[in-house]
């Protein structure tokens, strides 16, 4: 065989032998064999003294060829070892604690809305919604606020003009639902509300209300009793106690509040009640006949009832917050543990 031929032979082993390389020990055998001092190549270069001088410039350079293509495999292949070693050793480390996803959860002002809205769903109402930006009409005046009424002033509404405001609460939906639709009417209507008052722990310039509104032939007042208990028993719990107290609102006659039992120390008193047993949930009463003319209802052929409830304070009751602004705050640390 000549040289050449051994050369050629040898760069074909190199080719083969490399392929058959898994580990650095092997590789290590691979450089041994050939790119060692006494090595394969090494041997071939000792063996260039004795080629014809005429032979020996093409032979040389073939040979510097092939050391570095075999500089080269073994190069290349201890690159791939060591990086599949260390992805390996990723791919394997049990003891990495696993990477918790986070999963977005609802504001607890929308937890306490829906579920009010799937307990009047059932109960056969239906859902309405009007404007947050009202007419001093819907908001006062067809809800039989006299015009010198202290709700009316500066201190408690947002004016955007003389007769544009920020509506005080959700009573103006009342309005804008029987002036389209004739009895029977059954809705609860759920909404934001502004109020111009000094911003505290207990009083934000904005809140949610849910307003329900029940107008039909003979709607008498134990029905408003026993739809607001049968509500309260599926929010709070059948073990609560109610009682209703005589109260004033313009666009009802008569109107009540009404209280449960405080949940937290069962009515014994605590600071939650303020000692007193008891908390205040809700406004109702029978609509007032007066509200009927401004949608041109006959007051002597319907009857019905209204109630309107505000949504932060049950949310803070329920989960024991003591300052609602922080419901505002949309801070994460506050919001991930609902
Ligand atoms: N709108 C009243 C408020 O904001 C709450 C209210 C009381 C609504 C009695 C009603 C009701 O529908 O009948 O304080």
């Amino acid at each position: 065989m000549t040289m050449k031929e051994t050369i050629d032979e040898i760069r074909n082993q190199l080719d083969f032998e490399i392929t058959k390389v898994n580990s650095l020990p092997e590789l290590d055998q691979f450089r041994i064999k050939y790119l060692a001092r006494k090595g394969i190549i090494a041997e071939l270069f000792e063996t260039l003294k004795n080629v014809p001088p005429d032979q020996k410039p093409s032979l040389g350079k073939e040979l510097n060829e092939l050391r570095t293509h075999a500089q080269n495999l073994h190069d290349e292949k201890k690159n791939n070892l060591e990086s599949n070693q260390s992805s390996q050793s990723e791919l394997i480390d049990i003891t990495l604690p696993g990477r918790r996803k986070w999963i977005g959860s609802l504001h607890p002002i929308t937890q306490t809305l829906n579920e009010i809205k799937s307990i009047f769903l059932r109960l056969g109402f239906e859902i309405a919604s009007g404007p947050e930006i009202e007419d001093d009409y819907y908001n006062f005046e067809a809800l039989n606020f006299p015009p010198d009424h202290p709700a009316r002033d500066m201190q408690d509404t947002f004016f955007i003009s003389k007769k544009t405001l920020l509506r005080t609460h959700t009573s103006p939906v009342q309005i804008r639902v029987m002036e389209k639709q004739q009895p029977p009417v059954r809705v609860i209507m759920p909404g934001r509300v502004y109020r111009n008052e000094a911003i505290s722990a207990r009083s934000y310039c904005l809140f949610h209300q849910v307003e329900g509104l029940y107008v039909d032939t003979n709607v008498t007042f134990s029905e408003l009793k026993g739809t607001l208990v049968a509500f309260a028993q599926q929010f709070y719990g059948s073990d609560l106690k109610f009682r209703f107290r005589p109260s004033f609102f313009p666009f009802t006659e008569p109107s009540a509040e009404m209280d449960i039992s405080c949940f937290l120390c069962k009515g014994k008193g605590c600071r939650v009640c303020k000692y007193a047993g008891w908390l205040e949930i809700l406004g109702c009463g029978m609509v007032n006949p007066n509200v009927y003319k401004f949608v041109n209802y006959d007051p002597m052929k319907v009857s019905g009832y209204a109630f309107g409830m505000g949504i932060e304070r049950i949310t803070m009751l329920r989960y024991g917050i003591d300052d609602i602004r922080i419901l505002f705050d949309n801070d994460v640390r506050f919001l991930k543990q609902f």
